[in-house]
């Protein structure tokens, strides 16, 4: 279904509401998501990223309710993920010769998806596509959000921003606009797509802000691939952006345990208490690993100072949860942030040591060498799990 943003550009994507999975299993969309596509209508027709490929039949079809297929000049492909470029094979099956417009990159990975020799136009920073009506398109590279592929899409006199992934979040919604949804989900989305998606490209990304703004290029509109179309004040997703890229966080503290027989769980309510005697302004959230959403947890590390990680002494080292999670952490390299490790056991006793190794290793700055229980924690070492809290709060 055909929407118009302004009379000329219209969106022409899909919303997913069911969508509860993303990059396979590995990020939860609990509020579905959209795969937005635009149409431009100038003296050129201008077709910018498509869907994901179980909509693709759908798309085509819709698509062609709206225009003659075969009067699309240009497709501009910003990005080859198959979330963007899925309908590209069942779209060019009916316009075979149309130019698709690409960076370098974009043509390998589209290329070593679909194994098509299509018409690719490659196109770098600054190149720009007269599309009539005195209206361009630039390009602006975009590598590494999300892609090497990556790039965003100027439309002059109209001032929108294609960005594609870049200030995207999963949100299914009918309406659109920014402006027209729940702000509270529409900013906990862009923060969490952020936090499990961006964050290690921040450094780039940092880079590239300052690149697009320096281009001091109107901005009316942002028209991102995932999510609202940002119309209301556009650029503050740019200055949360800009505020997220800089080793962002909060006052906060995050305990994040798995636990066996309560031991471990045990601590992790005492450490909590202990943080909140010694540091009454500091947020502290407690949470059981394998109960809770792991990408909700990132987005939680994200805003943590100060991350505490728990698990009891299981085989001589610690439960399969936990390792997972840091391993999760690791590949984010989150920056600028401290960590602390606990737990129980009964024999050997090896976890708080391996917890502390794997933090170490994915670039968290460990506090000291973490507090270990043996067996449950009885009053005594209750108050000591307490006293560690609060030596967290104050490192
Ligand atoms: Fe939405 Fe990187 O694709």
């Amino acid at each position: 279904m055909k929407k118009e943003i302004k009379s000329n550009v219209s969106w022409v994507g899909k919303v997913d509401w069911e969508l509860r999975h993303f990059h396979g299993h590995e990020y939860s969309t609990h509020k579905g998501s959209t795969y937005n596509s635009y149409l431009i209508q100038e003296e050129k027709t201008v077709l910018i990223d498509t869907v994901w490929s179980p909509f693709a039949e759908e798309f085509v079809e819709n698509l062609a309710k709206e225009i003659d297929l075969q009067k699309i000049d240009y497709i501009i492909a910003n990005h080859g993920e198959v979330d963007h470029s899925g309908a590209l094979p069942a779209l060019m099956e009916r316009i075979p010769d149309t130019p698709i417009y690409c960076t370098a990159n974009a043509v390998k990975s589209l290329k070593g998806q679909y194994h098509q020799d299509w018409n690719f136009q490659v196109v770098k920073t600054g190149d720009k596509l007269d599309i009539g009506n005195g209206k361009e398109l630039i390009f602006v590279e975009m590598a590494m959000l999300h892609w090497p592929d990556s790039m965003a899409t100027y439309l002059t006199k109209d001032n929108i921003l294609f960005s594609n992934d870049a200030f995207g979040q999963h949100y299914a919604t009918e309406s659109l606009f920014n402006d027209l949804v729940d702000q509270c989900d529409l900013f906990y989305e862009s923060m969490k797509y952020y936090a499990n998606i961006l964050v290690p490209f921040s450094q780039i990304l940092r880079r590239k802000l300052d690149e697009v703004l320096a281009l001091n290029l109107p901005i009316d509109i942002i028209a991102t691939s995932h999510g609202v179309i940002w119309r209301d004040n556009p650029m503050q997703i740019v200055n949360k952006y800009v505020e997220w890229a800089n080793d962002y966080q909060e006052n906060q503290i995050t305990i994040i345990y798995d636990t066996m027989w309560n031991g471990t769980k045990r601590l992790a309510e005492k450490i909590a208490e202990g943080i909140g005697l010694a540091d009454p302004d500091v947020v502290v959230k407690i949470y059981n690993l394998p109960k809770s959403d792991v990408n909700d947890l990132i987005t939680e590390v994200f805003k943590s100072k100060t991350v505490v990680l728990g698990s009891p002494t299981f085989s001589n080292s610690i439960l399969h949860s936990v390792a997972g999670f840091i391993q999760l952490v690791k590949g984010l390299k989150f920056k600028n942030k401290k960590a602390a490790a606990f737990g129980c056991y009964g024999w050997s006793g090896e976890a708080v040591k391996v917890i502390n190794g794997l933090l170490k290793d994915a670039g968290l700055h460990i506090i000291d060498d973490g507090f270990r229980n043996q067996w449950n924690p009885d009053e005594d070492q209750q108050a000591k799990a307490l006293e560690y809290g609060m030596k967290i709060a104050k490192a």
